[in-house]
């Protein structure tokens, strides 16, 4: 099975988990801006990872564009966020990105990726200072609030290698 991972990743923690599932399966893997559209056809498995952006998965219409193409393909999308795993935000995130017909064949998953206050753009910096006030203003609160506002003066990395794991045992039933 020929198997290509393909990321986006603005402050590196996709890429991280894009190299790391790379490095465990042997397989192929670009950066999306650099991928040859010529050659996603040869592949038998499709891995997209990307962060998550106000729950949009970064560059996600890549996979959308191309569905119909590939949809007989293995896909598999990934993305990483800064908040905790937890059910209901995947339920959320797929709501969110996929149609019906894309949930059943695509394969997804969340990891836990970071926040790097310092790596963000000009325009990211603004929306998460707006995000920052609206935190700071919650009578209540909770422990991802807290660490969230914590993440803004200490870089958080929540990256783990273990985290791949479910990927690679999706991917490894196909070859
Ligand atoms: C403007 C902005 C919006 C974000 N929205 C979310 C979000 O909705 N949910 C979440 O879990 N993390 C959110 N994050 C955190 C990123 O998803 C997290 O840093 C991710 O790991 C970035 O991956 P990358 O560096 O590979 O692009 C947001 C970050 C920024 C800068």
């Amino acid at each position: 099975m020929k198997t290509i991972v393909i990321y986006k990743s603005r402050s590196g923690f996709t890429k991280q988990y894009a190299t790391w599932i790379q490095e465990e399966l042997c397989c192929d893997m670009t950066e999306l801006k650099k991928h040859d559209q010529s050659l996603l056809l040869s592949y038998d498995t499709i891995i997209y990872g990307a962060g998550l952006y106000a729950v949009g998965i970064n560059g996600i219409s890549f996979i959308k564009d191309n569905f119909d193409k590939i949809k007989d393909k293995k896909i598999v999308v990934f993305t990483t966020g800064a908040t905790p795993r937890r059910a209901h935000t995947i339920e959320e995130i797929k709501e969110a990105n996929f149609t019906k017909e894309q949930q059943e064949h695509i394969r997804f998953f969340y990891l836990r990726g970071g926040f790097d206050f310092n790596k963000l753009s000009l325009l990211h910096k603004f929306m998460m200072m707006l995000m920052k006030m609206k935190l700071k203003m919650k009578k209540d609160k909770d422990a991802d609030v807290k660490g969230m506002l914590n993440a803004y003066a200490h870089p958080a990395d929540f990256t783990n290698k273990k985290n791949i794991n479910e990927i690679i045992d999706y991917v490894r039933q196909f070859s």
